[in-house]
């Protein structure tokens, strides 16, 4: 495997494997890898004759305040896992290679309507780094395919938005939620967890599938049901920023009577913050 972190070396590289016809998977992360990233990586690996993965803490979707700063950075860690693994190339960039003039977004395409609300009203500014980071990563990986996952549905589903938007040749591939044994969908925020809160974890998982329950068995008063969970996730504990029903694909409110959706959550939990989400 190669590890590159100059952007000259990406080049000649990518451009190297394109000459010679090869198809490109890619996978942009923010490292500290686990199950969850790799199963990513290996549908990379089905979908590419060569896969990049990036490892990359990007400032910018960071708001003030937020974890920027101690976002655990396991580089040699996570070396060795993408080695073993089977993939052809690491990219892990300094922060002044994907910024070289100062460290702010790109404001040339705005974030489109599926990525406001949500995510975007308790982490203003999120989405906006988001897009400035993948499109940059999109650029100098020119990749075929990239792969993304489920569990930030609504990231997805702004990448999926910009892709169109933008007309890039790129395939979007999404990979389900992968989870621990009690339901816990796998994220690097975990570990900020205590053992008591670990415990509790879980029932946001457990919580949002009551939810999908609830409405694929013909429930309809969505912001009732909503309400509840909300009120549910408190009483175990939780601090709840929203539990929301809404279409899959478009992420509008939810049209009464539908019994197909997606029912998303996010919640603080002592010193994490966990969002997830549940395709019904
Ligand atoms: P990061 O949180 O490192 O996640 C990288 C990719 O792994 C994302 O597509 C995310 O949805 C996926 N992922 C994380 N946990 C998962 C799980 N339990 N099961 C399946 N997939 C999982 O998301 C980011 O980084 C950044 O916003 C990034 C897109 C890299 C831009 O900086």
């Amino acid at each position: 495997m190669l590890a590159i972190s100059g952007l000259g070396d990406l080049r000649a590289r990518i451009e190297a494997w394109r000459a010679d016809g090869r198809r490109i998977a890619f996978v942009p992360t923010m490292g500290n890898l686990h199950a969850g990233h790799l199963a990513l990586v290996e549908r990379a690996l089905v979908l590419g004759e060569r896969v990049v993965v990036s490892v990359f803490v990007n400032p910018t979707q960071f708001a003030p305040g937020e974890d920027y700063e101690s976002y655990p950075r396991t580089l040699e860690a996570d070396r060795r896992r993408l080695e073993t693994a089977g993939v052809d190339l690491l990219f892990a960039p300094e922060v002044r290679a994907i910024y070289p003039h100062a460290v702010q977004i790109d404001a040339s395409y705005a974030v489109p309507s599926v990525g406001q609300g949500l995510e975007d009203a308790f982490r203003p500014g999120f989405f906006s780094g988001v897009i400035t980071v993948v499109k940059r990563l999109f650029d100098l990986v020119a990749p075929d395919v990239a792969v993304f996952g489920e569990k930030d549905y609504q990231q997805l589903c702004v990448v999926r938005t910009m892709v169109r938007d933008l007309k890039l040749p790129i395939e979007i591939a999404s990979v389900q939620t992968v989870r621990e044994a009690d339901g816990l969908a796998l994220s690097s925020r975990n570990q900020y967890l205590s053992a008591r809160e670990r415990e509790i974890a879980p029932q946001l998982h457990g919580t949002l599938g009551e939810v999908a329950a609830a409405v694929a068995a013909g429930e309809t008063a969505y912001p009732q049901i909503e309400q509840e969970a909300t009120e549910r996730l408190r009483v175990l504990g939780f601090e709840p920023d929203y539990v929301s029903l809404r279409s899959a694909e478009t992420l509008r409110p939810l049209s009464t009577g539908a019994r197909s959706g997606v029912v998303l959550g996010a919640a603080r939990l002592g010193r994490a913050r966990l969002i997830d989400n549940l395709i019904f």
